[in-house]
């Protein structure tokens, strides 16, 4: 069935540092629709296999895990937060040994496919923007409009480096050069749901754009297709 464009859902892909987040959640805002930051839903698991000390390349554990975790996101005004168990992680989850362990935990299908599981039963009603790197091509194959975001590495660097002054700023811009290159490198090179642009979403290079202009080329295509 076709939806209207009230129930429109849109996936937004792309490498870390391509300035997913912001475009998804400021497009969410102007939209009226719900964002759903999928990667912080691994980041979250990651907390909890790291408090645990689980072997994160232990699949099996990972999967009795994720099936006996309670992840939920929140609104609260302009941000998110993210609630394990009821407990509010949200300013644990950017931290580097977090997110290095979301990239691995990431890697194992049956970890996958309980969260995809999840990423789909909150969008039943359609009117979400949902970012991550396998919004378009796995968990929603029939989104009604797909990005993939993508910027040059060192913009990408230059950014990363920014948002982590205010979490922790212990690493400089070559350094994030190289962990981003590493993280690309899982990501895309992962066999379970690799990042990959899905063939026909719209690509969006962000590196000279402002986020403003980012997110009105997007409502531009959203406004297209739900015309045509
Ligand atoms: O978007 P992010 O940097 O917060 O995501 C953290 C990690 O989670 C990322 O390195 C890969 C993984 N991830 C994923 O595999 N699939 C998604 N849909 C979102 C994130």
């Amino acid at each position: 069935m076709r939806r209207t464009m009230d129930g429109f859902i849109i996936a937004v892909d792309g490498p870390v540092g391509a300035g997913k987040s912001t475009a998804a959640r400021l497009l969410a805002k102007r939209l009226g629709y719900r964002y759903i930051d999928s990667g912080a839903m691994y980041r979250a698991l990651a907390w909890k296999a790291l408090q645990a000390g689980l072997d994160l390349d232990d699949e099996q554990c990972l999967r009795r895990l994720v099936d006996e975790t309670c992840i939920a996101l929140e609104s609260v005004g302009d941000r998110e937060r993210i609630l394990v168990d009821g407990e509010d992680v949200s300013g644990h989850i950017r931290k580097r040994e977090v997110e290095q362990a979301s990239s691995r935990i990431s890697t194992h299908p049956d970890v996958r496919c309980v969260m995809v599981a999840h990423q789909r039963r909150m969008a039943v009603h359609g009117g979400i923007v949902m970012d991550g790197r396998d919004i378009g091509t796995v968990v929603f194959p029939d989104a009604d409009v797909k990005f993939y975001l993508t910027a040059r590495l060192e913009v990408r660097a230059n950014r990363r480096h920014l948002e982590l002054q205010a979490v922790d700023n212990t690493r400089g811009v070559e350094e994030l050069v190289e962990e981003i290159t590493a993280r690309d490198a899982r990501d895309m090179g992962r066999h379970a749901s690799p990042l990959r642009k899905a063939d026909e979403a719209v690509t969006i290079d962000t590196s000279d754009l402002r986020a403003s202009e980012v997110i009105d080329a997007m409502e531009e295509e959203i406004r297209r297709k739900a015309a045509s």
